[in-house]
C-alpha cells in the first residue's frame, strides 16, 4: 500500500473558522504571537499566557472539521496515511484521521510546568491557575512554545523518510525545525504542497504546487496520487 505523509500547518483549519498565525497583522491583543508563546512570556506573566491559551481552546471546541480533514480521513481507505501536524487543534482526529503526530502539542490537554513528560487532558475550555499537577506545580498548556525543543521532531523524520509522496498543506514553512521535514523525503518521493500562496512559500522547484485553498487543492489529488 503506497504510504502518504500529509504535514499540516494552519492553513488547513482556516476553513473550519481557525485563523492562521502570520495571516492579517499577526498580533493578538497587540502581542507578537513570539511574545506569547514562549518559556519567557510564561515566567513574566503566566496568567497572559494562560488566557490566550483559554481562547484558543474555546475557538477549537467551538469549530468543526472541513472537507479537507475529511478527505484526508477518507484516504485511509485507499492508502496507508500518516498526518503530521504543527496544529494544536484536533480537527484531523475529530474528522476521523487515525494517525495523527502533534509535532507542537495539543491545546486539548495540559503539561507539568516542572517536568513535560506529565500530560493530562483537560475538561472543558479552561485551564485555570491554581491547576497543579501531581508534583505540586502549576499545569501549562501542552504546547512546544519558540525556543523550546520539538519532541516528536525524530519520530516526524523517520515518519517522512518512508514515505511514497508527501503532501504539505497550509504552512508558510517558516518555522523550524518543522520546516526542515521536507529535505527528509527520500529520492524518487512525489511532493505536493497545497496553498493559496503556494508562491511565497519557500520550497525546491520540483515540488507539485497547487495555488488553491485546501478544501479545493485536496480535489486534485485524486488524479495526482494514481500517476
Ligand atoms: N487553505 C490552505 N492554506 C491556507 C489557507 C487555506 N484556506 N489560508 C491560508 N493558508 C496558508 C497561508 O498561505 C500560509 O502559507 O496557510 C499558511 C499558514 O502559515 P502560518 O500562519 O505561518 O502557520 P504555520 O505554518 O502552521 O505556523 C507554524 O508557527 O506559530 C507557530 O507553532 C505555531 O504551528 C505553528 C507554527
Amino acid at each position: 500500500m503506497k504510504k502518504i505523509v500529509v504535514f499540516t500547518g494552519a492553513g488547513i483549519s482556516v476553513e473550519s473558522g481557525l485563523p492562521t498565525f502570520r495571516g492579517s497583522d499577526g498580533l493578538w491583543e497587540g502581542h507578537r504571537i513570539e511574545e506569547v508563546a514562549t518559556p519567557e512570556a510564561w515566567q513574566r506573566n503566566p496568567e497572559l499566557v494562560q488566557r490566550f491559551y483559554n481562547l484558543r481552546r474555546r475557538d477549537c471546541l467551538r469549530v468543526e472539521p472541513n472537507a479537507a480533514h475529511a478527505y484526508l480521513a477518507d484516504l485511509e481507505k485507499n492508502y496507508d496515511v500518516q498526518i503530521i501536524t504543527q496544529n494544536i487543534d484536533d480537527l484531523h482526529e475529530r474528522a476521523g484521521s487515525t494517525k495523527v503526530l502533534h509535532l507542537h502539542g495539543q491545546i486539548r490537554k495540559s503539561q507539568s510546568s516542572r517536568n513535560a513528560n506529565l500530560v493530562y487532558d483537560i475538561q472543558g475550555d479552561d485551564l485555570p491557575m491554581g491547576a497543579l499537577c501531581e508534583l505540586g506545580s502549576q499545569l501549562r498548556p501542552h504546547v512546544v512554545w519558540f525556543g523550546e525543543a520539538v519532541p516528536n521532531m525524530a519520530v516526524a523524520s523517520s515518519m517522512v523518510e518512508q514515505a511514497d509522496v508527501f503532501i504539505i498543506i497550509g504552512t508558510s514553512l517558516q518555522v523550524y525545525p518543522a520546516a526542515n521535514l521536507l529535505f527528509d523525503c527520500k529520492a524518487g518521493c512525489q511532493i505536493i504542497l497545497i496553498d493559496p500562496n503556494a508562491k511565497q512559500v519557500p520550497i525546491p522547484a520540483n515540488v507539485y504546487k497547487i495555488a488553491e485553498n485546501a478544501s479545493k487543492g485536496i480535489t486534485y489529488l485524486a488524479e495526482l496520487l494514481t500517476k
